[in-house]
């Protein structure tokens, strides 16, 4: 596996990749759990070649948010990447993606504005920046994503198909630890005890979606998974909401397919996860 900090040997070596076959790109801030393992073995499906790129993206965070102590792990992450069977890790430096005088935004309008987008300001214009440049600095055939950051992989769609980048999105199913929780790279700041507390967030989900796919009343569901949620001691919901699951739009038509999505905050760390909900009637 090659490891590459500057553009210019970047470029060099994904002409070489790309000679070979065809390429998929992962991005990740790092912190790999198995479930960046498993958008890498859904990669390895799809493309000869795999390429990782590892930057814990600043625009993303707000202020007052986790930028500073989000997880740098780069000697594990590098062994676990190897290991996979990973072609390249790009793991540029700030100055390298957002160099002096850099003033561009991407910023994706409709899907943004509802749940993540209304409780952290900017955070998408930060994603669909950088996902942006890595789209141009990677041009990979393919980049995959994971389910669980549901809101970001509809807008990153919206990217791709709205800039023509004629790069195909993958949306990777979430992985969950065997309790149900899903893997996060922000459950390293969960105790042990808000650990356990934390299963009731896909339980209340898992049985909302449930009751509205047998034709439960939504808002009584959602009020109930709410109850749920805060009795076992989440100290707040930001949101907790069914969307249709490609527009996000609320109230979706009972025959589209459709989104349960929450994040909910136990002890300051914000845990965020989504299932589906199938049509109905
Ligand atoms: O999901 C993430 O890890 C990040 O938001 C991403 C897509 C790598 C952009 O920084």
């Amino acid at each position: 596996m090659q490891t590459i900090r500057q553009l210019a040997p970047l470029r060099k070596a994904i002409a070489a990749l790309r000679a070979e076959g065809t390429v998929a790109l992962v991005p990740t801030m790092g912190a790999l759990h198995a479930g960046h393992m498993a958008l890498i073995a859904e990669a390895k499906v799809h493309a000869r070649h795999v390429v990782v790129s590892i930057f814990v993206n600043p625009t993303q965070f707000g202020p007052g948010e986790d930028l500073a102590t989000y997880p740098r792990r780069p000697t594990a992450d590098s062994n676990m990447l190897r290991e996979a069977g990973v072609s390249l890790l790009w793991m540029p430096e700030a100055a390298t993606v957002y160099p002096a005088g850099f003033a561009t935004t991407v910023s994706v309008s409709g899907v943004t504005e509802a749940m993540d987008g209304a409780a952290r300001p900017g955070h998408f214009d930060g994603v669909a920046t950088v996902v942006t440049k890595l789209f141009n600095q990677v041009r990979p055939d393919i980049a995959l994503f994971g389910e669980k950051d549901y809101q970001q992989l509809a807008v990153i769609r919206r990217m791709a198909a709205d800039l023509d980048t004629g790069i195909k999105v993958i949306g990777v199913v979430t992985q969950r630890d065997a309790d149900g929780v899903a893997l996060s790279s922000r459950n390293a700041y969960l105790t042990e005890e808000n650990r356990v507390k934390a299963r009731a967030l896909p339980r209340a989900l898992g049985e909302a979606a449930m009751t509205i796919e047998k034709g439960g009343d939504p808002a009584e569901a959602i009020a109930h998974a709410r109850a749920a949620i805060e009795r076992a001691g989440f100290e707040a919901i930001d949101y907790l909401d069914l969307r249709d699951a490609e527009t996000l739009t609320a109230d979706p038509a009972p025959d589209r397919p459709a989104r349960l999505l929450v994040a909910a905050r136990i002890d300051g760390t914000r845990l965020i996860d989504n299932l589906p909900v199938a049509p109905r009637g």
